[in-house]
């Protein structure tokens, strides 16, 4: 049996931010939430997440989350800690929660966002085979600063964890570093908690200070490194964020998609991507994003939670909650607002913005267009600078526009209205009333022409 503790109560005063340090975004997920994603293959039978900085905060962050995501994330339990004390006083707070409890304790902090689950089942295995009363995730970094330094002897056995602050300047020479990761048996543990004393530098009642008092301790190290980077502050903040970047890229690369100067990219780790995409520079992928083979997206495009179907290009554009099928060509400089769905075959140009708007195949809006709450059929084609009036002022209302219509530049749409099918509309044209199919509708004022006629002035 496994229980896990998250510690999220710090408020993380070098990150220097309203926000508590574990809410802070990393690729488009919150440090706890990325802590959470690394137990998926752990299941572990309870997860207590102990909070206290703007603990509310925190957990209406992880509750809402939840409920989206129940799939994947684990369900949690809140432990508050109201004072905090150190990382053993946060371990303390669990004693009353886990009494009775005769399995092993998963300690991770809460601003440790880039482990690998593999990386916990490693532990775990380690932790269980040794029959170890604590195991320590432990890792060898070019530089140490900031980091509790682990002192072993030959055999992994730890003899002893000085926090950097309180370390000599010879023991400062050590790079084994504690990551912050544990496996502790819960009963040694639950024994040894109310002995922790607060003698440091900090006055803080350290976890690591365990490691005197059960034994045997034994330190597992880590493969790779960047996986137990911990986010202090906003340039650690910025480091995980390129480590992110790197693993996210390299697993797309691998699977057949092509990027394009891969530094100027970004692609949350939600994001997924069908082999032969082609991701042009400056370009950037994010939340629940979908992007089938064939797209080239670039350069310059933005797009978020969004699918996209086969062979379909977006440059310079913005694409937002919106779906688009196979062989669209979108932009350059199309910005889909949110709630658009764009048929297959269609052409959504140079400025044009659609918002709320469904199209149906093989339409064109090919310049300088707003459509909002709009459903157009298949075949039209919207003239450059047609614009829909769909707000009065205090509501929104609907355009309807049938199969192979077509509107002349500058027409203006008000709505509510209703064009029926194979209806053309005279360049210039304001149109308020509904057309029935088949016609042709002229809603502008008629040139008129004098000739022979100049200013009175220009005359004398
Ligand atoms: C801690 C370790 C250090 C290790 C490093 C790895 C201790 C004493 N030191 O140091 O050996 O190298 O992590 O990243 O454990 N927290 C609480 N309640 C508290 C204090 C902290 O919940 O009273 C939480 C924080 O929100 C944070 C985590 O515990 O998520 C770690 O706290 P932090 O202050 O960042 O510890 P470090 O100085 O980084
Ligand atoms: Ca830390």
């Amino acid at each position: 049996m496994i229980a896990v503790a998250i510690l999220a109560a710090g408020r993380g005063t070098r990150m220097k931010s309203s926000l508590p340090k574990v809410l802070h975004s990393l690729g488009g997920r919150s440090l706890v939430e990325r802590v959470l994603q690394s137990l998926t293959s752990i299941s572990p039978s309870r997860c207590l997440v102990i909070v206290g900085y703007q603990g509310e905060q925190v957990k209406t962050a992880l509750t809402g989350r939840h409920e989206e995501e129940s799939n994947f994330l684990p369900a949690v339990e809140f432990v508050e800690q109201t004072e905090q004390l150190g990382t053993g006083h946060a371990i303390q707070q669990l004693l009353p929660h886990l009494e009775g409890f005769t399995g092993d304790l998963l300690v991770l902090n809460g601003d440790v966002p880039l482990l690998r689950s593999e990386t916990l089942k490693h532990l775990l295995q380690t932790h269980q085979e040794h029959q170890n009363a604590a195991t320590v995730l432990t890792a060898h970094l070019p530089n140490p600063q900031g980091y509790g330094r682990v002192f072993c002897d030959g055999q992994n056995i730890i003899k002893q964890i000085v926090e950097h602050r309180d370390c000599t300047d010879a023991q400062k020479q050590n790079r084994r570093i504690n990551a912050g990761v544990y496996c502790f048996r819960w009963p040694d543990l639950a024994a040894s908690l109310p002995l922790l004393q607060a003698n440091n530098d900090q006055q803080e009642y350290y976890l690591t200070d365990i490691v005197d008092l059960v034994a045997p301790v034994m330190a597992v190290d880590v493969e790779d490194y960047q996986e137990i980077l911990g986010i202090n502050d906003r340039e650690q903040l910025a480091t995980a964020s390129e480590i992110l970047q790197r693993r996210v890229k390299s697993k797309w690369m691998a699977a057949g998609v092509t990027l394009i100067d891969p530094a100027s990219i970004t692609i949350d780790d939600t994001v997924q991507l069908q082999p032969d995409v082609i991701i042009e520079p400056q370009t950037h992928l994010r939340g629940n994003t979908v992007i089938q083979s064939g797209c080239r997206i670039g350069p310059g495009s933005l797009i978020e939670n969004s699918q996209l179907g086969e062979n379909v290009t977006a440059l310079y554009s913005v694409i937002t909650d919106s779906v688009v099928k196979a062989e669209n060509s979108i932009g350059p400089y199309a910005h889909l607002r949110g709630h658009v769905e764009v048929g297959a075959g269609c052409r959504v140009g140079n400025f044009v913005e659609l918002k709320n708007t469904l199209l149906g195949d093989k339409t064109n809006i090919a310049h300088l267009s707003y459509l909002g709450d709009a459903t157009v059929g298949d075949r039209v084609n919207i003239g450059a600078g047609t614009i829909t009036a769909n707000y009065d002022g205090v509501d929104k209302h609907p355009t309807q526009i049938g199969d192979r219509t077509k509107t002349g530049a500058n027409s203006t749409l008000v709505a509510p209205l209703t064009l029926g099918a194979d209806v053309t509309i005279a360049a210039g044209s304001t149109v308020t009333e509904d057309v029935e199919n088949d016609c042709l509708v002229i809603a502008r004022a008629r040139q008129v022409i004098k000739p022979g006629w100049r200013l009175k002035s220009a005359q004398d």
